[in-house]
Order: C-alpha cells, then structure tokens, then sequence
C-alpha cells in the first residue's frame, strides 16, 4: 500500500487503525467458536452445553466473536428479528440486574426499570426462543464467574443452567484463563457438555511454530500498514516486535498505531525503528530502562 500521496493523514490513521489480519491465533479462535455452534459446517447447531474460549487480555478473543456475529447476522422473520447468533457483553458492575439487563440489550429489548428479576428473566427466556437464537455468546465472562462474589456466581450458574433448559442453543463463555476452572467447579454445567474449550495463549518466541506464526502475523500488518515495507518479519525487528508485545496482537496493534502515527507525522516512507522506540518510551513504566527497539541485537 504506497498510494500515500492519494489520502490525507487521518484516512492512512484509518487504515492502521482497521488492519485486519488472519492470523493463527485467530483461525484457531474462529474454528474453536464456529466448532462450539455448529460442529459440521451446514449440518445443525448444537445445544445444551457450555463451553469455552479463554486466553489472557488482548489475545483476540473479542475480535474473533465480532466475526462469528457478522457472519451470522439478524434477519427478518415473520414475527420479528430472529438472531442466530447472540453476543452478550457481560457488565463489569451492575449485580444480577446488570447481568438480566445486558442480555435484554442485546436481544433489543426495552424494559421497565420496575420489572422484577424474576418477570425479566422470564422475558428474555421467551425472547430467546422467539428469535430462535442457536448460540449465545459471553464475552468477559470472568464478570459472570467472580471467584469471590458468591451471590452473583450463584445468580450466574442458575441463570446459564435456565437458558441451556431451553435446549435450543449451546453457550461459549470468552473470557481470561480463570474463568474455566470455576465454571468447571460446577458438576451441574460441567455435565453438560464436558465443558469443550479451547485456550489462546500469546505467541512464544521459543516455540519454533508460533514464532514461525509471530513472524507471519508480523509480515501481515507490514503488507498492510499505509507505508513501504518496513521489514517487520524479519528476524531482528520481529523479535523487538515480540519484546514488546509479548506476543499479544492486542500490545503489537498499540504499537503499530502509535509508531505509524509518528511516522505518518514526520513525513516517512517506513515505519522506522525509531518510531517504534519513541512509541515504546511513552509506555515505559517508571524506573524501566530496557527498550527492545533501542538495544542493538547482533
Ligand atoms: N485478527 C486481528 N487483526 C487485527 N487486529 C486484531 C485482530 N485481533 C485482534 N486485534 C486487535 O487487538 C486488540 C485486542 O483484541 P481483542 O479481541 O479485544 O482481545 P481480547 O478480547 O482477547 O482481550 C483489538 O483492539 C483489535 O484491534
Ligand atoms: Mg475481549
């Protein structure tokens, strides 16, 4: 992509902003999620289980249900809006309300502040099969499982054993490695199902095949940065990409933004090394010294 002189420096900002690239880690997450809500592509949905994609903060988990969605969007049914797929974004605060609230908000429905818990769940239970949804989806689901809030995981383990009862869709619960182990901690969902999952873990230098796939996903956004090819793929800048990364696509796109930002301001041709050590030193932690774009590798 070097038609830079065509657009103005917020469309290339653009740009860097909306790369999207099919890495590993993301087929793997799409295949685990599309694996969780239809086994056999073109064959029928599962329902009854619970299962899950977990992986640390910034891994791309979010990112890979956004496309599951997008591939299976509303439509038009005869008695309104039916959602294959449903995407639940699990509030941080809020107690069990915030939990029946943010389910009624992605079904689309309006409710009264006054309606009971008990009425609202009914609601959404009749809305589930109404818009005949076949998979549902919770992301950050570590705030449905909180280890030391007792009540709401209570609230929570009934609320997802009452949608499974339904028996017309399964659930995935995205969220951080913890996750897995208390929702395993309950006989009653981790009998339905077993519990399928599948665990996204960074990238590891050290491991031949993921640095093989750090250097690819690396090779990736160069080809689709708005600027010549910097080389990023090669062994000594990838490696500096993965220090400060740690592998994480999340940490490796705040970088990419913010050295292209410089470099589209300074006027270069190339995201540079020193764009990159620029965008490092203004995230460097107080009395941190190491900047693996400053130290000479050889
Ligand atoms: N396949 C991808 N291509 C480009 N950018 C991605 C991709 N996957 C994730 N990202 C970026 O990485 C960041 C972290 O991804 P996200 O899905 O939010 O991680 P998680 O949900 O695991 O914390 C997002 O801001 C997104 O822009
Ligand atoms: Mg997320």
């Amino acid at each position: 992509m070097n038609d830079n002189s065509l657009v103005t420096p917020g469309e290339r900002q653009k740009r860097i902003r909306d790369i999207f690239v099919d890495h590993r880690n993301h087929q793997q997450a799409i295949q685990a999620l599309n694996h969780f809500y239809m086994p056999v592509e073109g064959g029928i949905h599962s329902r009854g289980s619970v299962c899950a994609l977990i992986g640390p903060s910034r891994t791309g988990k979010s990112f890979a249900a956004n496309d599951i969605v997008a591939a299976h969007e509303p439509r038009v049914g005869q008695d309104g809006i039916k959602r294959p797929v449903l995407l639940v974004d699990c509030p941080i605060e809020g107690g069990p309300r915030g939990i029946l609230d943010s389910i009624a908000d992605a079904l689309e429905l309006t409710v009264s502040s006054r309606m009971t818990n008990a009425n609202l769940i009914n609601v959404i239970l009749r809305e589930l099969r109404r818009a005949e949804v076949e998979f549902v989806i919770f992301d950050e689901a570590q705030e449905l499982f909180p280890e030391k809030n007792k009540r709401i995981l209570a609230f929570a383990r009934g609320l997802l054993r009452k949608m499974l009862n339904l028996n017309r869709f399964n659930i995935a619960c995205i969220g951080l490695p913890e996750t897995y182990s208390i929702i395993a901690e309950d006989p009653q969902l981790l009998g339905r199902g077993g519990l399928e999952h599948k665990h996204l873990s960074p990238y590891d230098w050290n491991d031949e095949h993921d640095r093989k796939h750090f250097r690819a996903m690396c090779h990736k956004f160069d080809l689709e940065m708005p600027f010549e090819k910097s080389g990023f793929s090669a062994t000594d800048f990838a490696y500096r990409l993965f220090q400060a990364s740690g592998g994480c696509i999340g940490h490796l796109k705040n970088y990419l933004i913010d050295a292209g930002n410089r470099a589209i301001k300074d006027g270069s041709n190339q995201v540079e090394l020193r764009h990159f050590a620029d965008a490092f030193d203004a995230r460097r932690r107080p009395g941190e010294i190491f900047n693996p774009f400053r130290v000479s590798q050889g």
